[in-house]
């Protein structure tokens, strides 16, 4: 509607700006142009629909109609791609024919069932088992093309280009999709290397600046590499899409694993910089007298901001490993501090009552903490702490997070039915959005959607029967392959 009352001002406009030219011509003489009638002004704000007045949770899901063709394999493309699923698109995985995503089979613990390597990292999905270098498999392909908003994948640099699926194939086919890629490196000298997590930790300064002075760099348990990675990548896609809304047309997003894991550590650039004007105060080697070198170094436990901490020992430490306590000296609550750990002369001498006077004392500071929070299991510790607003963290183990009401409560860890392997924890959506809630449902079997979504792309039974006999769809070697994964 607004867009018809625009074209039809257009030409007025463009009239009364030759009227007004030629009669300027004439006279020399300053004219004012005719008033042109201005569109009427927008019935919703910003172009958008009315507010629904629907209840909150009862208008669909977020990404409701989005179509996303799922080329996705091992960590890092499935954590977008399962995502998005939780957002409500409709996610087709694309496996190949009898083997699937190789983690189908890697670290099984249930023989002959999806591995939670697997399951915890498709959930949401269809899938559909397609050879992509068969002739037929390729027109499949080519017709979920059309059918898709988005193609997601993270091959190894040049495999989609090597099944035929180069931007340009699919742009022609598509010019509304948005094809989304996750490579290990940018542009540049290592372009065309393959890449797992840890190497993106190394590459990406992470790894460096992880672990003790004394000892050699040390990769992270949270995949960041991976999963971060992911997570760079759906917000490119989304990204995407809102820009096609105004352009009509997809785009290439790529997300390089150095790139993503760079951004989750760019502190240490920061204190990469910082370093060339004087030493890291916050640093417990500062305070240890240990000089710098030229990089930035492994801080151990220090904390990444301005308000020192470490972890301490907490009751029951020699007999249970996460029995220990992330502790903050926050500058607001320091006399809390002192107060709670018995060392209330702290507050007033001159030594201890400011955060600079306390930076070279800092290990023994949180020595002197630690004979407290020991004589504490690490759950009396946070709540003493909490109870004055001092920030600490109990390190919770993965047993302790699997068992946390709470976290089942809000549905970021959930149990689902499998088929095949019976009752799992995944992690449900860590993003919630109050009006697009999330169901987390299992993750699919080996091509179990193939059939269905064949149909949809309009295959008639006739076709499909040919489909399966031609071996698009189809193990060669049956199971041959997936045994060796
Ligand atoms: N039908 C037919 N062939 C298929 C197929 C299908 N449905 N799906 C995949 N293939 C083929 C590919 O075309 C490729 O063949 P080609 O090399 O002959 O062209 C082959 O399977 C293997 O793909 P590739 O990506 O090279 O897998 P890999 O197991 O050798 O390498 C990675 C795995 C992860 C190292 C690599 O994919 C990579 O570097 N990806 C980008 C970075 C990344 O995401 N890393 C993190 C993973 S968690």
């Amino acid at each position: 509607m607004a867009k018809k009352q625009k074209k039809a001002a257009k030409p007025a406009k463009k009239a009364a700006k030759q009227v007004a030219k030629k009669a300027a011509a004439k006279s020399k003489k300053v004219v004012k142009l005719a008033p042109v009638k201005k569109p009427a002004a927008k019935k919703n704000g910003n172009g958008h629909p009315k507010p629904s007045s629907k209840p909150f949770g009862q208008v669909g899901k977020a990404l409701d109609g989005v179509r996303i063709l799922d080329f996705t394999h091992v960590q890092s493309g499935p954590t977008c791609t399962q995502l998005l699923a939780y957002m409500g698109a409709d996610v087709i995985k694309v496996e190949r024919p009898g083997v699937g995503d190789i983690t189908r089979g890697q670290l099984r613990d249930v023989p002959n069932a999806d591995s939670l390597y697997f399951t915890m990292l498709n959930g949401n999905k269809r899938s559909i088992t397609i050879d992509s270098k068969h002739p037929k498999g390729r027109e499949i392909l080519d017709r979920l093309i059309k059918h898709c908003d988005v193609l997601v994948e993270n091959f190894a640099p040049g495999a989609l280009d090597r099944m035929g699926l180069t931007w340009e194939h699919i742009h022609k086919l598509n010019p509304r999709m948005i094809v989304a890629s996750v490579k290990g490196f940018g542009p540049g000298p290592y372009e065309d290397c393959k890449v797992y997590e840890n190497v993106a930790q190394c590459a990406g300064g992470s790894a460096s600046t992880t672990g003790f002075r004394e000892g050699p760099p040390l990769v992270t348990g949270a995949q960041i590499g991976d999963s971060g990675t992911g997570l760079h990548l759906a917000l490119g896609i989304v990204s995407a899409l809102y820009q096609r809304i105004r352009t009509g047309r997809g785009q290439k997003v790529l997300c390089a694993m150095q790139d993503g894991v760079l951004n989750l550590a760019r502190v240490k650039l920061r204190d990469q910089q910082r370093l060339a004007h004087g030493p890291l105060k916050e640093y417990s080697q500062f305070g240890e007298g240990v000089p710098f070198g030229k990089a930035v170094p492994r801080a151990g436990n220090d904390s990444g901001g301005g308000q020192p901490g470490w972890i301490l020992k907490c009751k029951g430490w020699e007999e249970d490993p996460d029995a220990y306590i992330y502790f903050i000296t926050q500058a607001p609550v320091w006399g809390e501090i002192c107060d709670l750990i018995g060392k209330p002369e702290w507050k007033t001498d001159p030594d201890y009552a400011t955060p600079n006077a306390r930076l070279p004392r800092l290990k023994a500071i949180f020595a002197t903490i630690e004979q407290w929070t020991m004589t504490q299991t690490k759950f009396e510790v946070m709540e003493k702490c909490n109870a004055v607003d001092i920030p600490v963290g109990p390190i919770l183990s993965m047993k302790e997070i699997a068992e946390e009401p709470s976290l089942r409560e809000t549905g970021t860890v959930v149990e689902v039915d499998h088929p095949t392997r019976g009752k799992y924890l995944t992690v449900g959506n860590p993003i919630k959005l109050s009006d697009s809630p999330c169901e987390v449902q299992r993750s699919p079997l080996l091509g179990e959607h193939t059939d269905e979504i064949l149909k949809v792309l309009g295959y008639s039974a006739s076709d499909m029967a040919e489909i399966k006999g031609s071996g698009a769809i189809t193990p060669a070697e049956k199971g041959a392959r997936a045994e060796a994964a």
